[in-house]
């Protein structure tokens, strides 16, 4: 059997243009600039404009990301939308991205795993180029959290934004190498996915309305502390599972690329795993949370501004609604 192993050729980003600062938040609700910044690192988010849907984010962030590979339309067979904000019910986010991007062939799909969003459809994108039926895929996560939040409530609608972006994957050849053994890792791409599921939580964080409950939208609701908890044990947690099926120490890592949702929780991991705070990628001050985009938003700033090179072994993970989780160890 081929050894194909899923590389990260090219990637690309999109914020909406609309800057909503905590000042101006603090006019809405009762809040401050100091509270939002002091709880959560958050002192900005983007906003979509009227009339400007999901897919129109990911459109922008594809085409970066296509042009960043070197790509045409023609050569991808698969995209991957990670989104919880779909244009409409159906169809899929991903067919009206592959629609404006001028593609014509391949398979498009949505993947509904909230702010673990963008690492689910890596893994599903990841297991089609080593099945060999992918050759090219493009995986974007996008979102407009700002149509599901319920403006009135402080508790969260200081805590997310919109944005987009992606990656392209391509099928390379591995190293030859078992995984584990010595030298396993060294040929760039994704050396591994691991995702986790517990829906006895999905209370904790959810949005009150769907087709087939409400036929509504619904606006989301958080138990913030809760999640905080969890978020913090399970993403300490997976780490060390990504880190023990390859064999390499946490130590190893040179990049952590985190989903964004809250500094103190990203400090909290920090210190779990005991790596320096220097080593992640942080974009929520700027971004806020921006669910399923908010990993490949931050690979992108870290990709193009030097810090993430080649070689380099990256850490993405991320925990949202569901429960759900997982992470991604790269060599890029
Ligand atoms: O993407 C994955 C999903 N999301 C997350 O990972 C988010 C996880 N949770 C969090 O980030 C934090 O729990 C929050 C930022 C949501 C909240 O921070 P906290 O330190 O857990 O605060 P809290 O919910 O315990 O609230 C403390 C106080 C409360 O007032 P009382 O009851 O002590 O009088 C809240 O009503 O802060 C109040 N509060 C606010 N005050 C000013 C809550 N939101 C605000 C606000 N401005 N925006």
């Amino acid at each position: 059997m081929t050894d194909y192993r899923s590389r990260l050729i090219g990637c690309g980003s999109y914020l909406p243009e609309t800057v909503l600062t905590n000042a101006e938040l603090a006019r809405r609700v009762d809040s401050s600039d100091e509270w939002i910044v002091e709880r959560t690192g958050i002192r900005k988010r983007h906003i979509a404009a009227d009339g400007q849907v999901t897919s129109d984010l990911a459109m922008q962030a594809c085409r970066r990301a296509m042009d960043h590979a070197g790509i045409a339309p023609d050569d991808v067979d698969l995209v991957v939308v990670a989104t919880t904000t779909p244009d409409d019910t159906f169809p899929a986010t991903a067919t009206q991205v592959q629609a404006k991007l001028g593609i014509r062939q391949g398979a498009a799909l949505d993947v509904q795993a909230v702010c673990a969003g963008f690492v689910f459809s890596l893994a599903v994108a990841d297991n089609f180029i080593k099945a060999g039926q992918v050759g090219t895929a493009l995986v974007v996560g996008a979102e407009t959290y700002s149509r599901i939040l319920d403006w009135g409530d402080r508790g969260t609608c200081v805590l997310f934004g919109d944005g987009a972006g992606a990656v392209v994957l391509q099928a390379g050849n591995g190293d030859g190498v078992a995984r584990g053994a010595p030298g396993w890792g060294q040929a760039p791409g994704i050396l591994s996915t691991h995702l986790h599921s517990d829906g006895r939580f999905r209370d904790i964080l959810y949005v009150d309305g769907g087709p087939s409950a409400t036929r509504t939208v619904g606006h989301l609701r958080m138990s913030g502390k809760e999640v905080f908890r969890h978020a913090v044990v399970n993403l300490a947690a997976v780490a060390h599972e990504a880190c023990e099926a390859n064999a390499v120490r946490l130590s190893d890592i040179d990049w952590v690329v985190p989903h964004q949702a809250n500094l103190r929780i990203l400090d909290g991991i920090a210190r779990k795993l005991g790596l320096p705070e220097e080593r992640f990628i942080i974009t929520v001050d700027r971004h806020a949370n921006t669910s399923a985009a908010s990993i490949p938003l931050a690979l992108d700033e870290a990709v193009r501004d030097g810090r993430i090179k080649a070689g380099d072994l990256v850490l993405m993970e991320a925990i949202g609604g569901g429960l759900s989780w997982g992470a991604a160890l790269v060599r890029w």
